[in-house]
């Protein structure tokens, strides 16, 4: 009997513990519906585009929309897809990315599941993939223009700016047609403080 017991209870700790296991040994990636934008999109970007974007394209074969892609991606059935093909490098031909390395697994696998999940491409992610392609775009980004020192704006009230980020400021608020506050004394920063710190 307490033998009896004793299995049941580990069989039941069994059934607990061995999918809570599951879930978390699987890529957290791989149980949520994969993302083209965030999910593909990158790895088509590192990867394929040099040779499949819109720049100077290597191969008729364009990776840019969905319309075109769907010439090697039979959506909803990965096995059935070149593009899948090709990234394994089934049938003798070259594996793509050519001449680089292969892509890991895991990127492998999204693609997969991307593909049997019906391979959805928002019309949104086309423009982007051309945005950023387009090197006059990336060049207007503000991450690339060298920082400039700007000149200080003119203000009515110099007496009050003490620094060039007073002007700043001053000129801002000038501009919304207010005045600034009058400075706070020092006694009064001083209870302030101390309020602050209780
Ligand atoms: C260095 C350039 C280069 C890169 C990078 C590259 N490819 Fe290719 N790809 C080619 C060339 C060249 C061909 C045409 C010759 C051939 O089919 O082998 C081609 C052909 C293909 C084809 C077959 C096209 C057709 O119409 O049958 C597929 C699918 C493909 N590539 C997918 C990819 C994918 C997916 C990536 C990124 C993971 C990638 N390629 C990266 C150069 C490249």
């Amino acid at each position: 009997m307490r033998h009896c017991v004793r299995v049941l209870a580990l069989m039941f700790a069994a059934g607990m513990i061995i999918p809570a296991m599951k879930t978390a040994a699987a890529p957290y990636r791989l149980q949520q519906k994969v993302d083209f934008i965030r999910d593909i999109q990158p790895i088509f970007q590192a990867s394929c585009y040099p040779c499949h974007g819109t720049g100077k394209v290597q191969t008729r074969l364009r990776l840019v929309d969905r319309s075109l892609a769907m010439s090697v991606i039979v959506a909803g059935n990965s096995r059935e897809s070149r593009l899948m093909h090709r990234i394994l490098g089934l049938g003798g031909e070259p594996r793509m990315p050519m001449g680089a390395q292969p892509l890991k697994p895991e990127q492998i696998d999204l693609i997969r599941k991307w593909i049997d999940e019906g391979a959805d491409w928002p019309e949104s992610a086309a423009a982007e993939a051309t945005v950023l392609k387009d090197q006059s775009t990336i060049t207007q980004h503000w991450a690339f223009i060298a920082p400039r020192c700007p000149s200080l704006p003119p203000v009515q009230n110099n007496a009050w700016a003490k620094n060039p980020i007073d002007r700043f400021l001053l000129a801002r608020i000038e501009q919304q047609g207010l005045t600034p506050s009058p400075e706070a004394a020092a006694g009064l920063d001083l209870a302030l403080l101390r309020l602050r710190s209780c």
